[in-house]
């Protein structure tokens, strides 16, 4: 850092960051301009992108000469990155999760990896109530009919929310938001997490149950967990034998979580009714994906979990407070 200031401070993972009155900030991904003003009103210079996100190549060149990284989803900060940032002190993502950063590159290299944590979660649980409902009655192939001038009112029969249970897997900020909805909705909602108690579920109003049992008793899995080496293919052949013949599967989390092969498989013997996906394994999906994409009971949307005006600024604020409070040496949010 230029005219690097007088503090250091240790963050939780033990990771030094000194305090710098005038960093150079990268934002490889477009960002709410909020972040930008935060971080220039704290003394920051800030590079930012308009529309796109930086190539890795373009990445590559330009990181060398920056303290600290804001990134969204679409830059991948890889070993080979972090391999070129000679100063770089702090990767802040505006999103939940860290999995597009390479965690032990980073720490190898003493570079603090945050996150934003709540920011988009009312987000991610509305996307997630609009795709289960839109699942349940079928409103994008509606619309599309009706756009072609059609009036297929036979062909869109639908399926009621109340009295049919919803199986939760992970049921952290956004799990637990979901079941509270589906509830209102008179779901029973059962939901699985290794991590969460089943107290705390309960008192969320979920039902904590074995994995094997989401499988089983569920009309409609939700999925809200990270993707982690045990949760990617998580919905695959064998679980989706385990499901109700009729099952419907709503991804808002992580592409990778769902195997896209077998759902397909799934989708097309008539075991799964319907898909609701976000995310994919790679993003845009890849001509490979494109009949699970185009198949008629599979409704996507292109990673818009955390695409609302309001979690857009609210990631890009928090990012940017937690960055300036960082390189100040005061405070280690969201690491
Ligand atoms: P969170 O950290 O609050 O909750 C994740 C939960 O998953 C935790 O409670 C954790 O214990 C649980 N979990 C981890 N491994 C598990 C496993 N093997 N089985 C069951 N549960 C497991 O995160 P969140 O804010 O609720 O976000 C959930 C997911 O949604 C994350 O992957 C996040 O990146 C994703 N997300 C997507 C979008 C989008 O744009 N589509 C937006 C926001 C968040
Ligand atoms: C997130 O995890 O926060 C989201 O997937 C949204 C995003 O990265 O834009």
């Amino acid at each position: 850092m230029r005219a690097a200031a007088a503090a250091a401070s240790t963050g939780r993972r033990g990771i030094r960051a000194t305090a710098s009155a005038d960093a150079r900030v990268l934002c490889s991904d477009p960002i709410h301009h909020a972040a930008v003003d935060i971080l220039r009103s704290r003394g920051h210079e800030v590079t930012t992108m308009d529309r796109t996100s930086m190539s890795k190549e373009e990445l590559i060149a330009a990181i060398g000469e920056y303290d600290a990284l804001v990134v969204r989803s679409g830059t991948k900060v890889t070993a080979d990155v972090m391999d070129a940032a000679a100063s770089l002190k702090i990767v802040g993502r505006a999103g939940t999760g860290v999995d597009n950063i390479d965690i032990p590159a980073a720490t190898k290299r003493g570079v603090l990896v945050m996150n934003t944590p709540g920011a988009n979660t009312m987000a991610a649980a509305e996307l997630t109530m609009t795709m289960i409902m839109a699942l349940a009655r079928n409103i994008p192939q509606a619309v599309e009919s009706m756009k072609a001038g059609r009036w297929d009112r036979k062909l869109f029969m639908g399926s009621e929310l109340a009295g049919k249970t919803v199986g939760l897997v992970g049921l952290g900020r956004i799990g637990r938001t979901v079941g509270q909805w589906c509830r209102a909705f008179g779901m029973t909602v059962i939901g699985f997490d290794p991590v969460m108690s089943k107290e705390a579920a309960e008192a969320a109003g979920i039902a904590s149950v074995p994995l094997s049992a989401i499988w089983e008793r569920s009309d409609f899995i939700s999925l809200h967990t990270p993707l982690t080496s045990e949760t990617r293919d998580l919905v695959n052949a064998e679980t989706l034998k385990q499901c109700k013949d009729g099952v419907r599967i709503v991804n808002c989390a992580r592409g990778g979580i769902v195997n896209e092969a077998d759902l397909l498989a799934a989708l097309d013997s008539g075991k799964c009714a319907g898909a609701a996906l976000d995310v994919f394994r790679s993003e845009p999906p890849p001509p490979e994906s494109a009949a699970l994409v185009a198949h008629p009971s599979v409704i996507s949307t292109p990673h818009l979990g955390a695409s609302t005006k309001e979690a857009q600024l609210a990631v890009a604020r928090d990012v940017a407070i937690q960055i300036a409070d960082a390189l100040d040496g005061t405070k280690f949010v969201g690491v």
